[in-house]
Formats: structure tokens, sequence, C-alpha cells
């Protein structure tokens, strides 16, 4: 259940425009919960005042610290202890729809909803973790934002909504608009539903629906396709890291030349130290040579069916960073698993260094003079096996500041 607190000076606003509909029968149902704190209940004031004059001049009353902190003290053994405290304000950040997805999993809110011409800062600075606005416009309280909040956040929730795929294909759900919806009759004031929803092909009506909400939104809000554009970006950044996986079956097909181009230019954009770029790179394409080196190593039997193989070998005479050849040529292989992935190909890096025996056969092999070591072979081809994206992130792995058994200091 997500429990909500709002504090507030007008309670009985947000106790009526919640009793009806979907969010009554969510509150009935136990999903969400309102608690409603009357912040004048926590006045010291004889009179049971709130409010006073603004320091340093200026029209309006301003709510005190005093009230707001103790009402809020009064909660605060009730809640979690990191719960968000949201205070609805023409100066706060632009609620959306996903912050309201990030809300939906909070086990408690409040709400802290100003009137007059806001509330003390001291107050606001001691309490409140979000500053949240509505939209650019100014209201006479924050009663009417702590309400659309708390609608929106709530019909996220599984069983507020009869079904909760109604919300997939909602306005702001993808940074779209909605499409247009039409219900009976066929025909209204000469006025005909589109074609296509009459057409009982649902991927023709899905299509069309997806065109419609995109021309609306390019039309009507092209800040969200831009938002959405960003979005989509960055997922794909981490998709490139997520997605790599070392593929070891591949399908009867070449690898352009092009795309081994692509492929070696990644290689060498690799940092190397003082910037030595002390590698080399042997393509191998013959299919004979692969499967003679696919003999040199039991797990090395993947390269009889790739396209071809890539052995990243470090120049030894080259002074500069002659100490680093094997940092260096693993960040050029790094490099070149991550563009395979890009360019939807499929690699493996097969060791080889620092083990003398099989980086001797490799040399005998390749012929290497004397000054070229080889790291090791990256065997790539054409998928034929799919792999599961891999995030491997362990907390438990990551220390601050100084080493610690539990992975935190
Ligand atoms: C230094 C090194 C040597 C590796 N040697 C081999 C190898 O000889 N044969 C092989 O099939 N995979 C080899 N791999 C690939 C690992 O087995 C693989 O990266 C690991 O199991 C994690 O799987 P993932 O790459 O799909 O995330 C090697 C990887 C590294 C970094």
């Amino acid at each position: 259940m997500l429990n909500f607190y709002v504090m507030s000076l007008f309670c009985e606003m947000i106790k009526n425009a919640l009793s009806y509909s979907i969010i009554n029968r969510a509150i009935k149902n136990k999903i969400i919960n309102i608690n409603l704190i009357d912040i004048r209940d926590f006045s010291n004031d004889k009179n049971k005042r709130v409010d006073d004059y603004i320091y340093g001049g200026g029209c309006g009353m301003l709510i005190k610290a005093q009230p707001v902190y103790d009402a809020y003290k009064s909660i605060k053994n009730k809640v979690k202890k990191d719960c968000p405290v949201i205070y609805l304000s023409p100066q706060g950040k632009i609620f959306d729809q996903e912050f309201a997805h990030k809300l939906k999993n909070e086990s408690d809110i409040i709400l802290l909803c100003g009137h007059y011409e806001g509330i003390d800062r001291r107050a606001i600075n001691k309490i409140v973790t979000h500053e949240i606005s509505i939209g650019d416009y100014v209201l006479t309280g924050g009663e009417i934002p702590a309400i659309v909040l708390i609608d929106c956040i709530a019909r996220l929730i599984p069983g507020v909504l009869g079904n909760i795929d109604s919300n997939k294909d909602e306005s702001f759900e993808n940074n779209l608009l909605e499409c247009d919806h039409y219900t009976r009759p066929e025909i209204f004031m000469d006025k005909k539903v589109p074609d296509v929803l009459l057409s009982g092909n649902h991927k023709k009506i899905r299509l069309w629906r997806e065109k419609q909400a995109l021309i609306k939104t390019f039309v009507i809000r092209p800040d969200l396709l831009l938002k959405s554009k960003k979005k989509f970006m960055e997922e794909n950044k981490m998709d490139m890291i997520f997605s790599r996986r070392s593929i070891r079956k591949y399908k009867n097909q070449e690898i352009s030349d092009e795309q081994l181009e692509l492929l070696l230019r990644a290689g060498m954009s690799a940092p190397s130290a003082m910037n030595s770029q002390n590698w080399e790179f042997i393509v191998i394409k013959n299919r004979e040579h692969l499967i003679e080196l696919s003999k040199l190593n039991p797990y090395h039997q993947m390269l009889k069916d790739a396209a071809l193989a890539i052995v990243v070998c470090g120049d030894l005479n080259k002074i500069l960073g002659e100490e680093y050849w094997i940092q260096n040529c693993s960040a050029a292989t790094q490099n070149i698993l991550t563009m395979a992935n890009n360019l939807g190909l499929g690699a493996v890096w097969l060791g080889v260094a620092p083990y003398e025996d099989k980086m001797q056969r490799l040399i005998n092999n390749l012929a290497l003079p004397e000054n070229i070591k080889p790291l090791n072979i990256i065997s790539l081809g054409v998928p034929d096996e799919f792999k599961n994206k891999n995030d491997n992130f362990d907390e438990k792995k990551v220390h601050y500041e100084k080493f610690s058994d539990d992975g935190k200091i």
C-alpha cells in the first residue's frame, strides 16, 4: 500500500476531490491510503494563526515555519526514513510521467501544500526533499497540485486501473501524445470514424495509431519528441555495453571490408599508456588458416567457423609504453568487441598471453618477429546464437575512499 501524507490548511478540499471514481475505489481497496494533516492543528498561536507578514515587505502573508515543522514532526516517525517530502510550488521542477513512475514504487510520500504567498523558506529547507510544480502558472495553493500528483501516481499502481495495460498507450507514457479515439456511432454529423479502425486488422490499427500519435506530438508538443530522442540515446549507450556477450557460434557469412575497417579503427581508438599505441593487428581470413589456429588451443574451436579473426599483438620495440603493452592491447581488444556488437557481429576474446606455450605456438604460426607478442585472438562472425544482456553490477565490489569487506565504508 502506498501511504500519502498530505500537510495542508485545507484538508477538506483534498478529501472531497479524492472521494470519487477510480481513486476513491483505490482508497477503499486499501491500495493507497490518504492521511490528512491539518497544519493549523500545530500552531503555537492561541488563535491558531499560521501566517504572518513577510519580512522586508511585500504583499500577502506567509505560512510560518513552526506549525509546518511541527506538523512534519508528528508524522516523521510513521514514515520510512528516506521517504520523499514534496513541496508543491510554482518554483519547483515540472512534474512528469517519468517522475510519477519513480514515485509509485515508494511506500510513503509526504506532500506539503503551501497557501497564500507560500511557506517560510527555513521550514522548506529543513524538511523538503523535492520541490515540484505542475506547470508554468500560479494557483492559490498547493492542494490542487497535490491532488494531481496523487491521481497520477495512484493510477500507475497495479490494481488501481482495471487493466494495467490501460496505461501503456496513454499520453506521455512514451513521450508521445495519445492518438484520437472514437466510439459509436460510426457517423456523427457527417464525420465518419477512420476506415482503418473498422477494418478489424489489428496490426494495421496499431501502426495507424502509432503514426497518428507521432504526427500529433510533432504538431502539438515537439519538445516531447526531443525528450524521447534523448532517452533513446541514453538507453542505447548503455545497451552497447550490456548486450555485448561472447559469441562463439557463427553463420556461414562474411564480414565486409568496411566492417573490418570499422573494427580496426575502433581498436586503434583505444586509450594507451603515454599514447604509445604500441599495438599491431593481424587479420586472418583464410579458412584453412582459421582451422589451423583452432587446433592450437582446445578452447579456440569456434575459430573453425569464424568469418575472420584478429590477433592483437604488442610491439615491444616501441620504448614508449613497452611495460604497458598488455593493458594497451586489452583496451584495443575491448573497443573491437564493443564495435563488433554495435555492428551486429558476434565476437569472443580468446586468451593467449601470458602463457608462454600458447604464445609460442601462435608466434610460430604467424611467423611473428621477436619484438611482436600476441595478446589474444578475437574470433568474429555473423552471430548464430543469441545471448541475453548481461548486467553484472555488484555493489559489494564497489568501495568508497578505502577498501572494505562489505564493499562500503
Ligand atoms: C583474458 C580473457 C581470455 C578469454 N579466453 C577465452 C577462451 O580461450 N575461449 C573462450 O571461449 N572464451 C574466452 N574468453 C571469454 C570469456 O569466457 C567470457 O568473456 C566470459 O565467460 C563472460 O561472458 P561474456 O563475455 O558473454 O559476458 C576470454 C575472456 C578474457 C577476458
